[in-house]
């Protein structure tokens, strides 16, 4: 059973601790041993942001990468803790250096993973499989108001944030995926979710 009313609720008591973040890590963690009731709940057939709460402290958003789409590199400005409940989100993180962005790290997120991120994180987002990818993101602050940035993902220039932009990058990816899916056999479809 999984509710988002439930998730909610234990998220927002977490900003009540001393270390949300870690407590939200637990949370995630533990909803996610079971993904099968999340993606039943959450699962989408189509790429995009879907806000599930979100206050000047605390944003949780249901996060569907379409098959295949790269999200060129963004800050959040807040803490984030991120948990699959089906396919894989393949995170690259980097650091801000005297010359511009700099590789820091990788990590792959598959179905169940939970990842906690730091509030000067940067990093792109890719779904490299050929099905959707489905995740918990939680934010400890505002994500939807938040002043922050994105990086060309040719220049890496600095640049604001563009949630039109972000949402065209959604748009596209959906496109290329209806357009692959329509060419396929029956019976060949990856399942969503
Ligand atoms: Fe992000």
């Amino acid at each position: 059973m999984f509710e988002v009313d439930t998730l909610v609720a234990s998220c927002r008591e977490s900003l009540l601790d001393g270390e949300p973040r870690r407590v939200v890590r637990e949370i995630l963690v533990r909803t996610l041993e079971r993904p099968g009731p999340v993606a039943e709940r959450l699962g989408r057939s189509e790429g995009g942001l879907e806000v599930l709460f979100n206050s000047p402290q605390l944003t949780v958003l249901n996060v569907v990468w379409a098959p295949r789409m790269s999200l060129y590199p963004h800050d959040h400005r807040m803490w984030a803790v991120i948990g699959i409940y089906g396919g894989a989100e393949d995170n690259t993180l980097f650091r801000r250096g005297p010359q511009g962005l700099v590789k820091s790290g990788a990590k792959v997120l598959r179905e169940g993973e939970v990842l906690s991120l730091g509030a000067d994180a940067i990093h792109t987002v890719d779904n490299s499989m050929a099905r959707f990818t489905g995740a918990i993101h939680v934010y400890g602050g505002d994500f939807v108001r938040q002043p922050r940035s994105q990086w060309d993902p040719v220049t890496l220039q600095e640049q604001p944030y563009d949630p039109a932009q972000v949402r065209r990058v959604f748009d596209k990816a959906n496109a290329s995926w209806a357009e692959e899916v329509s060419t396929l056999a029956p019976g060949d479809s990856a399942d969503p979710g």
